[in-house]
């Protein structure tokens, strides 16, 4: 936290000072900087030393601890303002500008290049090739802007020699999708000339000594070259070599072509061959000394030989009738030709490059209803305010800038923010600033203005000098406070008649030579020169000089002077950066020495008051750092106040805004305005930012609950309405099936089936168990219809029959209940001819003795007796015994067994015969039916197994187990178990026991 860095590192906002003076301020400035502090704020804006000095402060880490924080999070840093305007572009659509000012050397070209990679280190955390891409070009475009336009000045090592204002497009996601460079006013006049102890721009040094120069016909020793003669021998902090790889590496990345770099290089090499073209005069004509020059430069430019020459030598003129004339130069005007000519290769070279740039970072089908708004971050890096020893056209012309730049700061920091109070109402001390306008209009005044004075000698016919003038400024500005001259002036030595002339900039006065003002002001380049490369066959360089194309006779319009051209640019460029939200970085320079230890007070002192930054604290601290409309502050943070969430319900948000701000104990560090409230310092609106960011998720989640309840709430009323529905639905279905069942079987009685035969319908799942009962119910009331109809009579054998049914069917394959059960069949005439006479006889007899009252059963039948030998029996069954006779002997008794002993009986599943009797005693009876006369080839078993199981449950009112097994009867006889299985033999006549291992085997014979 900034608060945290401790005081021993002097105070990280300037608007801390206890007093707000030059002293306290230099103070704090000298403390910061020796102890390593290079950044210091005021307010939003950052005041940055340049450390002479690699600093540890741009690395990963750093970036991670500024990513998304809020400026008062961390300790000052560019960072901190690169992310306040980012978050400010991302979080409010806003387009901000970072603009970077201060003189040259103090570090502004540096800030700009962290800013860069700053931004690009944040953005695309998902890594999006198209995104890395874009990021990569606008990085690499750097490196070949900085080759190509800056040189090493007695100032800076690396000097930036143009001005350039970079655009970062960004989409919606806050991803950087493009961007555009706007170049000013490069300083070509030092592709001719350079100041003692300079250099020519990089790009020359790079190719002489990293390039491969055979193909371009150079020696790598630049000290050859007339134009690289005066830097060949500074020992610079660049490595040219090394430089030059990375250069070329950038185009290749950028996405020049071949072709593209080639020529960039031909053009690079024909500059300098051009500056070793040496004129010689005979006094009548003049002529080229070195022919070798020129065919290189021919080659180099893809251009004829004897064009390049006479170009040198003749310009064409029109004449007043329309002729066109060749005239040839003095060897000062060949020597004026060929430098414009150097001049203008390298400055269309120039632009070009950036054009090329601009076209390949350029945002592409760009949408704004599918790619949302578009915003810009633009990063400003102009040459800052610049005297020197001579200075010239260049200068003036950079100083303007600085001029125009320093009115937008006055204007945006300073005037928009006391004119803001006033219409709000703000109790307000007004603070006194130096506005620079009337400087401003000094220079470009229309009519007035320097540059409307100088453009009026260029314009006029005949021979103007630059000491004319001069004394047509001496004549037209003589009052101007911003003005002067030794003419004016007499008296003031440091300047010379004829001369010099005085600007008093806000940045401190400027002695100007007015000396080559005019000749740079024309910027005049003869035609023909244009014409030869339009014609070069090498398409690049053709499409540098388009202008070319226009013949001698075409060109009329005189090309606007070179300060209106740049007056003009400053002017838009200044347009671009008020419509975007600024943030600031004033940079200093400790030293001239380019030292990291010394601090030069007076200069520093000198850059701290021309930069208005006392009046940049004053302001600041006498103002508020935030405001808001109403409404906005509101919206924003109305979650944090019990009586403003959801909704207020005071008279006015002026109100609420006011119950927000007592509620965190604010109240005096805000202010009312009309429209707006204003807050002091940044820390009140950061602990709301910090309190609105914890109650967000809250919130979200409240707005998660509400709408899950409505979605709950809703899907259970649908579901009731189901329920309803289907609830209706099945009582249709339940009163549909009545309806149905009613009318199937409504005429039942009267049907010859009673209703057999009717097919019922499928019920609803709720009448499943009705539809049983139902079923049931009908096949019940259908039974008894049926049994109603049978006579007394036969009651009996049916019921035996049911009896048998119940007991055996499923499991037991025939029953016989297809025949008349006859029941007694020893004494049937048709079942036993021979003998039923005699048995009923003997029946009568026992009938009178043992007093049964009925015949169950009777027949003859195969009997195992008591030493396991099989005999043939008759067997009798009354209601009182069970009887074993020996027909043989007039049914003799054999054996009385009550009919209370018998508990049970086994019959097999088959369709054998075989019944066994159990009996309490553990002595069973197994016998083997036979048949008679009568269905000789039917069923007894059933009969027996019915009559039996009916008797018992019927008259004696106890059941009877009936066991049916697959295949083998389990018995005991005389106590011991004994088991009965059934095998078919072949060649068997009857069915007959046979001993076995355990027990029995019936044969029975196949069939
Ligand atoms: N933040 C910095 N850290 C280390 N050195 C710096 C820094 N800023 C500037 N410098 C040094 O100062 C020199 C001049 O800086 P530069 O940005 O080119 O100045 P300007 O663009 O303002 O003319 C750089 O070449 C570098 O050596
Ligand atoms: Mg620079």
């Amino acid at each position: 936290m900034a608060e945290m860095e401790g005081l021993e590192f002097g105070k990280s906002d300037f608007v801390l000072l206890d007093e707000v003076t030059m002293e306290e301020f230099m103070e704090n400035l000298k403390l910061r900087f020796e102890k390593g502090r290079i950044y210091t704020y005021i307010g939003e804006v950052v005041v940055s030393m340049n450390p002479y000095r690699e600093m540890d402060i741009y690395g990963k880490d750093t970036i991670d601890a500024y990513r998304g924080r809020e400026l008062y999070e961390n300790p000052p840093h560019l960072f901190a303002v690169s992310d306040a305007a980012y978050k400010a572009m991302k979080r409010r659509a806003k387009d901000t500008c970072i603009v970077i000012s201060g003189e040259s050397g103090a570090g502004k070209t540096e800030a700009s290049k962290y800013i860069m990679q700053y931004i690009a280190a944040i953005t695309n955390p998902s890594q999006r090739a198209e995104v890395e891409s874009v990021k990569n070009v606008l990085l690499k475009s750097n490196c070949v802007l900085e080759a190509f336009g800056n040189a090493k000045t007695n100032r800076n090592d690396n000097s930036s020699r143009f001005g350039k204002y970079m655009d970062i497009n960004f989409n919606f996601n806050g991803d950087p999708t493009g961007g555009h460079i706007n170049n000013y006013l490069l300083e070509k006049s030092r592709v001719v000339q350079q100041q003692e102890g300079e250099r020519n721009f990089h790009s020359f040094y790079q190719l002489l000594r990293g390039g491969s120069n055979d193909s371009f016909h150079l020696q790598s020793d630049p000290s050859v070259y007339v134009y690289t003669k005066e830097g060949s021998t500074s020992t610079t902090s660049n490595n040219d070599h090394a430089s030059h790889k990375a250069v070329m590496n950038a185009l290749e990345v950028i996405g020049f072509s071949k072709e593209e770099i080639l020529s960039i290089y031909q053009i690079l090499a024909s500059i300098l061959h051009l500056g070793n073209v040496p004129f010689e005069s005979d006094g009548e004509s003049v002529q080229v000394l070195d022919l070798e020059s020129v065919n290189y430069i021919s080659e180099l430019t893809a251009t004829d030989p004897d064009k390049v020459i006479k170009s040198l030598l003749y310009r064409t003129v029109a004449t007043g009738g329309g002729e066109v004339i060749e005239k040839g130069h003095t060897e000062e005007e060949a020597c004026f030709g060929r430098d414009a000519f150097s001049k203008a290769l390298y400055e269309r070279l120039f632009g070009w490059i950036v054009g090329r740039i601009n076209n390949i970072i350029e945002v592409k089908d760009y949408n704004p209803v599918l790619h949302g708004k578009n915003t810009v971050i633009g990063v400003l890096d102009i040459y800052g305010f610049e005297i020197f020893d001579n200075n010239s056209f260049e200068q003036f012309c950079i100083n303007y800038c600085n001029e125009k730049l320093q009115q937008l700061f006055i204007e945006l920091i300073l005037q928009q923010e006391q004119n803001e109070y006033n219409r709000e109402g703000i109790q307000w001390q007004h603070i006194d600033y130096f506005d620079n306008q009337i400087i401003v209009d000094l220079v470009e005044q229309p009519h007035k203005g320097i540059i409307s004075i100088l453009d009026e000698a260029c314009l006029t016919v005949g021979k103007v000098t630059d000491t004319m003038f001069l004394d047509s400024m001496d004549v037209k500005l003589a009052k101007h406070p911003h003005y002067s001259s030794r003419k004016l002036s007499p008296t003031d030595k440091t300047m010379d008649f004829q001369k010099h002339f005085r600007i008093r900039h806000y940045a401190g006065d400027v002695t100007y030579s007015v000396e080559g003002f005019l000749d740079k002001n024309r910027d005049l380049l003869f035609q023909d020169f244009k014409r030869l490369m339009y014609h070069s066959s090498n398409p690049v360089m053709k499409e540098m000089w388009p202008d070319g194309q226009l013949g001698i006779t075409e060109v009329t319009k005189r090309p606007l002077t070179a300060a209106n051209l740049f007056k003009n640019s400053i002017i838009s460029l200044v347009d671009k950066l008020a419509c975007k939200e600024p943030y600031y970085v004033r940079c200093i320079k400790p030293n001239e020495l380019k030292s990291p230890l010394l601090f030069d007070d007076a200069r520093c002192q000198h850059q701290v008051a021309y930069l208005g930054l006392l009046e940049n604290v004053m302001v600041r601290r006498a103002g508020f750092a935030y405001r808001q409309p109403y409404a906005r502050f509101l919206q924003r943070y109305k979650m944090t106040c019990e009586y403003t969430w959801p909704n207020h319900l005071m008279d006015s948000d002026r109100d609420a805004v006011e119950a927000i701000v007592k509620q965190h104990g604010f109240q005096n560090d805000v202010a009312y305005g009309h429209t707006k409230l204003f807050v002091r310092t940044p820390r009140s609106l950061f602990t709301l930012e910090q309190e609105r960011a914890v109650l967000i998720p809250i919130l979200v989640l409240f707005l998660q609950k509400v709408w899950r309840g409505a979605l709950a709430r809703m899907r259970c009323r649908r579901m009731r309405a189901i329920h309803t529905i289907m609830g209706c639905y099945k009582r249709y279905k339940v009163k549909a099936h009545f309806w149905e069942v009613e009318q199937r079987f409504t005429n039942v009685r009267n049907m010859a089936d009673y209703g057999k035969s009717i097919e019922w319908p499928t019920p609803p799942a709720a009448l499943t168990q009705f539809h049983t009962i139902t079923v049931m119910l009908h096949r019940r009331w259908w039974a008894r219809q049926m049994v109603k109809k049978i006579p007394p009579s036969d009651m009996l054998e049916i019921r035996a029959k049911v009896a048998a049914l119940t007991a055996l069917s499923g499991e037991r394959k025939d029953c016989g209940l297809s025949r008349a059960w006859e029941r007694d069949y020893l004494a049937n005439v048709r079942d036993c001819p021979q003998s039923s006479s005699g048995f009923a006889r003997f029946s009568r007899e026992l009938r009178n003795k043992d007093e049964y009252s009925q015949v169950l059963f009777s027949g003859f039948c195969r009997k195992v007796n008591r030493f396991n030998k099989s005999t043939d029996r008759g067997v009798l069954v009354t209601d009182k015994c069970i009887y074993k006779l020996e027909p043989k002997k007039q049914y003799k008794v054999l054996k009385r067994i009550p009919l209370d002993n018998l508990t049970g009986l086994s019959v097999t599943s088959g369709v054998d015969q075989m019944v066994a009797l159990h009996m309490s005693s553990q002595d069973d009876v197994l016998l083997c039916l036979q048949h008679g006369e009568l269905f000789p080839d039917r069923d007894r078993v059933g009969e027996l197994v019915g009559t039996l199981v009916d008797h018992f449950t019927r008259v004696k009112k106890t059941s009877l187990s009936v066991k049916v097994c697959p295949s083998t009867i389990r018995l005991h006889m005389r106590g011991k178990p004994k088991t009965v299985t059934v095998e078919t033999k072949v060649g068997q006549a009857n069915a007959d026991f046979k001993k076995s291992k355990d027990g029995f085997v019936l044969w029975v014979p196949t069939n």
